[in-house]
């Protein structure tokens, strides 16, 4: 039976109170946290968010997205939503202390996830933390996972390259969720501690030395801006297509207060403001004025 209850809607999403099942430290200040939460686990699409607050506490009083990381079976239905998160300011130290059995205010799936162009080889390009937006995606095109309700049909993915960046070995979490979806996986350190010593884009630099094919590739980037900014121009400079997914600070999450806006150029080259909440977090990296 779903623990989670609906105390209210809207249109995008209905404001769950959903109890944690599971907590764990995965990394140096990341967390894995699974929520009970059926109606989200049943139509998340991989890329999609869900906004977050502490159930029964006004501080911190906005909501903070996080992607769904991955949605699990009770056996019968989609039930659990994964979350991993960085302990980063006041709401993410706040949620650290939570235990299983405390309640959680969810709502979502939010945003409209990654699209499904047809790719052969599925290049997955993350930094930091942005690998959060990126499992479901490498998981679906392996044809280990189906998504959304009804479940999605996607167009597979012959190879999967996963290359992720991060500061020091110490922050990589789960990587082994993206080894056992069938990814190729390659990390970039900046203190050389483990992988290729610089950034993920030296990573790329690196791996794809002896070219690529471009026509037969796609990349799905997510991570700080200035990292999804030089991954975009990587890929432009190969012609490959980019989809990047922003990570705008939010308060509401359904299109209402215009806190996420982002600089998104439309089809006559000017470009006006878009909400990454719903009109994103992904989009065409060559649409984004960085
Ligand atoms: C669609 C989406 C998905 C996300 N998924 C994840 C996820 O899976 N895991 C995860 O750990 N984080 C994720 N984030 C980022 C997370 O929502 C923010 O880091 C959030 O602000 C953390 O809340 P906090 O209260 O701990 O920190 P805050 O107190 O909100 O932030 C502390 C400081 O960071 C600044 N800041 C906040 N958000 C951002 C940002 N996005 N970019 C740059 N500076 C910022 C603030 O201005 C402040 O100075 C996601 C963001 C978006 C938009
Ligand atoms: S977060 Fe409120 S409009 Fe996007």
């Amino acid at each position: 039976m779903p623990t989670a209850s609906t105390t209210h809607h809207a249109d995008h999403a209905a404001v769950l109170r959903s109890r944690v099942v599971t907590h764990d430290q995965v990394a140096e200040a990341t967390f894995r946290i699974r929520v009970d939460c059926p109606p989200l686990a049943a139509r998340a699409l991989p890329g999609q968010f869900a906004m977050l607050r502490l159930a029964d506490r006004c501080d911190p009083l906005l909501a903070r997205p996080l992607a769904v990381y991955d949605v699990f079976s009770d056996g019968i239905e989609s039930r659990y939503a994964d979350f991993l998160y960085v302990v980063h300011g006041k709401f993410t130290r706040a949620l650290a202390d939570v235990r299983p059995g405390d309640e959680l205010l969810v709502w979502g799936p939010l945003g409209n996830g990654f699209a499904l162009p047809s790719a052969g080889h599925l290049l997955l390009v993350a930094g930091g933390i942005g690998q959060t937006a990126l499992l479901a995606l490498a998981r679906e095109r392996l044809g280990r996972a189906r998504y959304g309700l009804p479940a999605r049909t996607a167009d597979p993915a012959t190879r999967v390259t996963f290359c992720w960046g991060a500061r020091t070995a110490a922050a990589f979490a789960c990587t082994d969720d993206f080894r056992k979806a069938g990814c190729d996986v390659h990390l970039a350190t900046l203190d050389g501690s483990t992988g290729t010593r610089g950034t993920v884009v030296d990573l790329l630099e690196e791996r794809f030395a002896g070219g690529i094919a471009a026509a037969d590739t796609r990349v799905a980037c997510c991570g700080p801006e200035p990292m999804m900014e030089a991954v975009a121009a990587w890929a432009a400079g190969r012609g490959i297509p980019c989809a990047v997914s922003l990570e705008t600070p939010m308060a509401c999450g359904i299109g209402i207060c215009f806190t996420c806006v982002a600089r998104i150029r439309d089809a006559d080259g000017g470009w006006d403001y878009r909400r990454t909440c719903v009109e994103g977090p992904v989009f065409d990296a060559t649409r984004v004025v960085w």
